[in-house]
């Protein structure tokens, strides 16, 4: 059998998968006639979200069995050409929802020091002396987290906030969870009340239809004139001109982006503001993670083509 891989893997998971397979690897990414080609007689292949997996593709895909994305958002490949063509396709969930918990409290704490204004200050060296009114930012100490999404990244942001004495405030598609019902500083709250409340506007759906410009000016204009937003999820879930008016306006003090709406591509409207800290989508990039969310695509794959079944299957299920 053989398996064709969009990314560059360590000897050793090599060694595992060429213990049961014939392993391509084109770790420079896919251009889509490329992988049209290398595609046919594959019964495996290891994408990343670069790699737009669409219906092309798919039909060109003759003999794939499984798409294993090593990721745990899913919105790059075309799920239901995949499915009605019997391809099974998984993700890695579980193994990285700390490394972007805690990242998405670096952004938090970046901006609310102001770390990045002031390390780039000093560089320029304008640091002359201590003043009281150098850099001021805000305490995390009785603010408000709102949370759109409650999920495995948006779950695990709560320990950390409440670490800082936050109030932790959370809004999903289904309500209310009952494992929540008990903890004082963590309410549910209707998605334009969070918006209204939180100091800190985290994103964390997956992307898709319905999340599609779920930030747009109108709920921009919703949010506190002081308060900030962090996206972490994807880039389409927020307009990125309403993002850049609402800034521009004041209608909100900054923003966090990991995602973007043309990514690679970035606002040069968004590059210019110092309100805003930019990061190329790096929200699991710790060695940790990324190892297990390397072993684990290789596991799916192994338990989809030895066993014709996966736990972490996100369709067929
Ligand atoms: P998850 O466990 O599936 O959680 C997603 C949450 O979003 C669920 O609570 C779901 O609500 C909620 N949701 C879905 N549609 C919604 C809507 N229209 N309005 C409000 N809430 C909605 O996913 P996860 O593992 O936490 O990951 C979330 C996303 O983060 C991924 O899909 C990926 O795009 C992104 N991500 C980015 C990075 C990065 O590197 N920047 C890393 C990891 C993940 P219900 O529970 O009620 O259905
Ligand atoms: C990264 O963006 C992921 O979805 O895991």
């Amino acid at each position: 059998m053989s398996i064709l891989i969009s990314q560059s893997i360590s000897p050793e998971d090599i060694k595992i998968l060429s213990e049961h397979f014939s392993v391509e690897i084109i770790d420079h990414g896919f251009d889509k006639a490329e992988l049209i080609s290398k595609i046919q007689g594959k019964k495996a292949l290891i994408c990343s979200i670069n790699d737009d997996i669409d219906e092309g593709v798919i039909n060109a895909a003759i003999d794939l069995k499984v798409i294993s994305n090593i990721a745990v958002g899913f919105n790059n490949i075309n799920l239901q050409a995949a499915t009605k063509k019997g391809i099974i396709v998984t993700n890695t969930p579980n193994v990285l929802e700390q490394s972007v918990a805690e990242f998405t409290f670096a952004h938090i704490l970046a901006i609310s020091r102001r770390l990045l204004e002031s390390d780039n200050y000093l560089r320029q060296g304008k640091f002359k002396q201590w003043a009281l009114d150098l850099f001021v930012g805000g305490e995390l100490q009785g603010k408000t987290l709102g949370i759109v999404g409650f999920g495995r990244v948006g779950q695990a942001l709560v320990p950390i906030a409440n670490g800082f004495g936050m109030q932790v405030v959370y809004t999903n598609k289904t309500g209310p969870l009952a494992k929540y019902k008990e903890n004082s500083a963590v309410k549910y709250l209707a998605f334009n009340e969070l918006l209204k409340h939180a100091d800190y506007v985290v994103l964390a759906v997956p992307l898709n239809e319905e999340t599609k410009y779920l930030i747009d000016y109108p709920q921009l204009k919703l949010m506190k004139m002081d308060s900030f937003l962090i996206n972490i999820a994807r880039g389409p879930v927020v307009s990125e001109i309403a993002l850049v008016k609402a800034l521009k306006e004041k209608e909100i003090k900054g923003a966090c982006l990991d995602v973007f709406e043309y990514e690679p591509k970035v606002s040069q409207e968004l590059i210019k503001m110092t309100n805003v800290i930019l990061t190329p989508h790096i929200g699991s990039a710790t060695a940790e993670a990324r190892s297990r969310m390397m072993g684990l695509a290789i596991q799916n794959v192994l338990d989809v083509l030895l066993t014709g079944l996966c736990k972490n299957q996100v369709n067929f299920k």
